[in-house]
């Protein structure tokens, strides 16, 4: 499905940060960005019942956990379409946090899965319970399902909790798999399937593993990992990624592929940087895209963060839960 469809251009995209490892109620806006809190105009807390204070009303705040879950609604011809990528870690981390920011689960038209690891996938639990019986479809890459580990030493490993397909299905979710690219929303948002790896130094994780007929093998490039793409128009790509196994600038130069558009708007997610000479390599690369927004979020390292920001210190910006980028 290489390119054969072109993206349909929007007219603008909302992203609002569900869950994510930060918190910050003190940043005020900045442009299209809208932070939720006490200096920004993207909300701010409720107040909550306490045993401790004067009034007995202390200040509720959003929860940050290691996590992605990101609200996206596409702007077209003034009406909105929603769609949710990725659900965070615990199971009543997200619904918690679409409550607090007064959002229905029931309110969107689908969900899509960057990945199969836990810390995208298990606040489906809690969605599950609210939306009680569902239809909704959710898109996924069939490796999702795999049971992994990650090998630390000769007997250190954890096991990653893995999801159910016969409990999310069972919940009435309609599981629509792919490895190729898929579009939805009428084509204008676009799941990458499978990412073409060809930028030499994104090599995924070197000790992650994965239970596939009946031994524990390598398992590095996470192959499930996928992204969401957006054309919004006169702008150029919003991409988002989820945790960026696939490397961002992977993702980046196949989201242009797929699509055939050259300028990169913004790219919003995990980078899954730590530290080390791919830090410094994936700066160089992405400076040379020249997005006009930067979002490193969820599992991209302090230091990559800042490595980002002192090599683009106009575009870099830190994500927080409950910021709503308008873009
Ligand atoms: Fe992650």
């Amino acid at each position: 499905m290489e390119a054969s469809v072109a993206l349909r251009p929007i007219d603008g995209v909302h992203v609002t940060t569900l869950i994510d490892n930060y918190t910050d109620v003190l940043l005020p806006d900045e442009g299209p960005i809208r932070r939720w809190g006490a200096a920004g105009s993207g909300g701010r807390a409720a107040p909550v019942p306490d045993s401790i204070s004067v009034t007995g009303q202390a200040v509720d705040g959003l929860r940050a956990e290691h996590g992605f879950s990101a609200l996206v609604e596409l702007r077209v011809d003034g009406a909105a379409r929603r769609i949710l990528f990725d659900a965070g870690v615990t199971p009543d981390g997200l619904i918690g946090n679409l409550d607090r920011l007064e959002l229905r689960p029931d309110s969107f038209e689908s969900i899509v899965f960057s990945h199969g690891h836990f810390d995208h996938v298990m606040g489906l639990d809690g969605v599950a319970r609210r939306l009680g019986s569902t239809n909704m479809p959710v898109y996924l890459h069939p490796d999702f399902w795999r049971q992994r580990r990650l090998v630390s030493g000769p007997d250190r490993a954890f096991e990653l909790p893995v999801p159910s397909r016969a409990a999310i299905e069972g919940v009435g979710f309609e599981i629509i798999e792919g490895r190729q690219p898929s579009y939805l929303l009428d084509g204008m948002l676009l799941i990458t399937g499978e990412v073409d790896r060809t930028v030499p130094f994104e090599q995924g994780i070197p000790n992650h593993q994965a239970f596939v007929d009946g031994t524990w093998q390598p398992d590095p490039l996470i192959h499930d990992d996928q992204a969401m793409i957006l054309h919004v128009a006169g702008k150029g790509l919003v991409i988002l990624t989820g945790c960026g196994h696939a490397g961002v600038v992977n993702i980046v130069r196949y989201a242009k592929k797929l699509t055939g558009i050259t300028q990169v708007y913004a790219v919003l997610g995990g980078f899954h940087l730590r530290a080390g000479p791919v830090v410094d390599e994936t700066v160089a690369a992405l400076a040379l895209e020249s997005p006009t927004l930067l979002v490193p979020s969820h599992c991209t390292s302090w230091q990559a963060q800042h490595a980002l920001a002192t090599a683009m210190p106009a575009a870099t910006r830190p994500n927080t839960v409950g910021t709503r980028f308008e873009l």
